[in-house]
């Protein structure tokens, strides 16, 4: 089975990310599949203009997936930008989808609401995550729940570049959600987003993700009365990484009253810090040498860039683009 899935270099991942998405893609890499994971920089581009910034978050993001787990030896792990195929097959792309697919796009919608510009590329994001996926011939797409309208929109405009041109040339994939882990909350009860600045940063010190915590929005209950744990957002993320014992230990804690959210706080920050302590040190270690993770993106683009020469030449001609090459 081919995966793939992407994550804009947007800012710095967090654990939104890694249970809605990364943990998905360690997963089915364990289990042999033809994974190709990848760093969605044109799609950053529709909201990141500088050029600093870009850079590093690129950089970052590629290091972070190493540090994580993601295996260049199991996987194909590249730049989006290292395959320019992608973006002449997203133009021929746009040449069959309807305008008024993409302005019931919720991702669009809600970013103009929350101030983005309003600019051609994030109106065409959705196509560019079309050509992505296609290119590649994926059969599933590790994602949260927040990009499940993009993956009907790939089997929709799919569909219509098939039927446009009367033949099977694009497959059709599937979303891969895990329900329980779709939407991660941010610290103020909001899905976590990296450009909402409400996430709690995987890579980052110990006393950092103390302070982010400390930080979690609760209700005024004191101390003393009970409290319901499935109404809070610090036990929504202690399910993230406490144990079923531990967890039905602090939720009858809560029922019973006399145990503040501070305490539960505080025990979060630790299950984090424990959570990601072999990673941060690996993270450490790779940040000493770009030069590596550099080289690793290089070959995983010289891999990707093959498959989609292969699936762009029947799409050319498919549709009567003549090349000479
Ligand atoms: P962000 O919203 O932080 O900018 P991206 O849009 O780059 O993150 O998302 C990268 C991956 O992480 C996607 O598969 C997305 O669905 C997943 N993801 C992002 N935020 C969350 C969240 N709060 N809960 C679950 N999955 C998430
Ligand atoms: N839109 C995705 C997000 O914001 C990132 C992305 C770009 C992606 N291309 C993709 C995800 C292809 C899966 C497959 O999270």
């Amino acid at each position: 089975m081919r995966i793939l899935s992407g994550i804009q270099p947007s800012g710095r991942l967090h654990i939104g990310n890694y249970f809605g998405a990364i943990r998905q893609y360690l997963k089915l890499q364990a289990e042999g599949h033809q994974c190709f994971y990848f760093i969605a920089n044109y799609h950053a581009l529709t909201s990141v203009w500088d050029k600093g910034e870009l850079e590093k978050t690129t950089l970052h993001v590629a290091t972070a997936h190493l540090a994580l787990g993601i295996d260049p030896e199991k996987s194909v792990f590249f730049a989006q930008s290292d395959v320019p195929q992608v973006t002449e097959l997203c133009w021929v792309l746009n040449c069959v989808c309807p305008v008024s697919l993409m302005e019931k796009g919720t991702s669009y919608k809600d970013k103009v609401a929350k101030g983005l510009a309003a600019n051609m590329g994030l109106f065409d994001y959705p196509v560019l995550q079309v050509a992505d996926i296609v290119i590649y011939d994926s059969n599933l797409v590790p994602v949260g729940a927040d990009q499940k309208q993009h993956i009907e929109m790939t089997r929709d405009i799919a569909g219509r570049f098939n039927r446009t041109f009367g033949a099977d040339v694009l497959v059709l994939p599937e979303a891969y959600i895990v329900p329980e882990v779709a939407v991660v909350p941010g610290i103020d009860g909001q899905k976590m987003s990296k450009s909402y600045e409400n996430a709690i940063e995987i890579f980052q010190p110990p006393t950092a993700t103390q302070k982010r915590c400390m930080q979690i929005v609760t209700d005024s209950t004191p101390l003393e009365a009970p409290k319901d744990p499935d109404k809070d957002n610090v036990f929504a993320l202690l399910k993230l990484f406490a144990s079923k014992e531990e967890l039905d230990d602090i939720a009858a804690k809560y029922r019973a009253g006399g145990y503040g959210y501070g305490s539960a706080k505080k025990r979060l920050a630790e299950l984090i810090n424990e959570h990601f302590a072999a990673a941060r040190d690996r993270y450490a270690t790779l940040e000493k040498d770009p030069s590596y993770v550099l080289d690793v993106l290089r070959e995983g683009g010289r891999k990707a860039r093959e498959v989609a020469e292969n699936t762009m030449h029947r799409v050319r001609a498919a549709c009567g683009i003549v090349t000479s090459r």
